[in-house]
């Protein structure tokens, strides 16, 4: 539907926070230009699909796993780093259908997740104080002045690198790589050896015992699609309003505006102000959209942003990712639930355990604490339970390869380890073990085992 007043540039008018200090307007232009000339990345159609999806999360029908790194780099892009990502959502949504019993809707933080919001525009690298760095859509994460420097031309690449990311995704994704009946390959070697790796493979045996049944009653599972292919959807902060708007484009359909940057775009937790410029270009645009929920909002304003972003209460259409800290979320969010359940809004909640339990380890790296994850999904769930409401989803930071950037876990990694394989281009990410255990541990939650 079409919202009163909004053009694609009507956030020009607001105050937009975190935007880059572009240094060459010129330069800037060109490259938006460029961008507005360039094929859509998704199609309208394809985030009605997404939106269907989650308006059975709303109504508590399914689950939302939404994963992927904190930033995607342009250094470490490659169809290996891309495989093993898309090869742990797939573990971890399986491990969740299985155990939960209803469909687990797959999003990636992926293909377009560059640009990092940041809470001080400086930032200490050894004794320098530089320009922070705010993701590689707008600049450099090395430690000279020149490297902080915005740069338009990182925009187009950013688009070039979420093109080839996408392309790759859906390759996999239809061509053969997420077949069910190739569950046992997604589990690859340093996470079989664990515990929980096996515990995937007992699951994974199940499910082959499930196949051969299903074949011996006739179904052909080697050409099902809905066994052979699965969707796996995109999604990013849309935090570069310029970008974003670069990308828009009115459906032939519907007549309406799509972000065709993503399926999905969300709303972090600095910028959601209501007269603010990111508010204002989500509001108009008809993809699904998310919007943070930190441990400063109340109920009150929870309500005018379900109003502000989804006046017309379609299921669906609005995610709320509740990121409160481990310690404070059960008592925060009941409220807010409560009120936005007895207001009537069809939100999808999920849960992002991650940025509210972020600190700095002695030895300065950022970390957080695999308990204190699964710790913040506890009381998400508890509250939800609580309140009668459908906890919904989780919004996690992960990557498929076996970094050390989150502490304990089935390998109780300490501080100490850090060091070793830390790689994050921004905020820790759970490796490949962590994650597939934070499925079960998930699984156990919402089932009630735990
Ligand atoms: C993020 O999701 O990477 C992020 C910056 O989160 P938040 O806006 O909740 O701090
Ligand atoms: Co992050």
């Amino acid at each position: 539907m079409q919202q009163q007043g909004w053009t694609p540039s009507s956030w020009q008018d607001r105050q937009a926070h975190q935007q880059p200090d572009w240094p060459d307007t010129d330069q800037l232009n060109g490259a938006l230009k460029t961008l507005a000339g360039y094929p859509p990345l998704v199609f309208a159609g394809e985030a009605r699909s997404l939106e269907n999806s989650l308006a059975q999360v709303a109504a508590g029908n399914a689950f939302l796993l939404q994963a992927g790194d904190c930033a995607e780099s342009f250094e470490t892009f490659s169809a290996d780093n891309i495989r093993e990502k898309l090869r742990v959502i797939l573990q971890m949504a399986v491990v969740m259908t299985y155990s939960m019993g209803v469909p687990v809707v797959k999003v990636g933080r992926i293909a377009g997740q560059f640009a990092k919001p940041r809470s001080h525009p400086t930032e200490m690298v050894g004794d320098v104080e530089l320009p922070s760095f705010r993701g590689h859509i707008v600049n450099d994460a090395g430690p000279f002045a020149e490297s902080r420097v915005p740069d338009p031309a990182r925009l187009v690449q950013a688009y070039h690198q979420s093109s080839s990311t996408l392309n790759l995704l859906r390759a996999f994704t239809k061509g053969g790589f997420a077949d069910l009946n190739r569950v046992h390959a997604w589990n690859q070697e340093f996470v079989a050896s664990s515990p929980q790796g096996q515990r995937y493979e007992r699951l994974a045996a199940e499910i082959d015992r499930a196949m051969r049944f299903m074949r011996a009653s006739g179904i052909a599972t080697e050409t099902d699609p809905n066994l052979r292919q699965v969707d796996v959807y995109t999604s990013h902060e849309a935090l570069i309003l310029g970008y974003e708007e670069a990308l828009t484009r009115q459906d032939s359909l519907t007549n309406t505006w799509y972000d065709c940057s993503a399926h999905m775009l969300w709303i972090g937790e600095r910028t959601h102000q209501l007269d603010g410029a990111h508010i204002e270009f989500l509001r108009g645009v008809s993809n699904p959209i998310g919007c943070k929920v930190g441990p400063t909002t109340d109920a009150a304003e929870v309500l005018r942003l379900c109003e502000v972003l989804n006046p017309s209460r379609i299921p669906g259409r609005l995610t709320l990712i509740s990121r409160m800290g481990a310690d404070n979320v059960e008592a925060r969010l009941r409220p807010i639930l409560r009120a936005v359940a007895d207001a009537g809004h069809p939100v999808v909640w999920t849960c992002d355990p991650m940025h509210g339990n972020t600190y700095t380890a002695p030895n300065g790296r950022k970390t957080r604490h695999f308990d204190e994850i699964v710790r913040e999904i506890a009381g998400f769930v508890r509250a939800h339970r609580a309140e009668k409401t459908w906890p919904g989803g989780i919004h996690v930071e992960l990557t498929g390869d076996n970094v050390t950037e989150c502490l304990g876990g089935a390998d109780a990694l300490a501080d100490t380890d850090l060091d070793n394989r830390y790689e994050t281009i921004c905020d820790p990410r759970l490796n490949g073990r962590q994650s597939l255990d934070l499925a079960f541990r998930l699984a156990e939650l919402i089932t009630g085992a735990a």
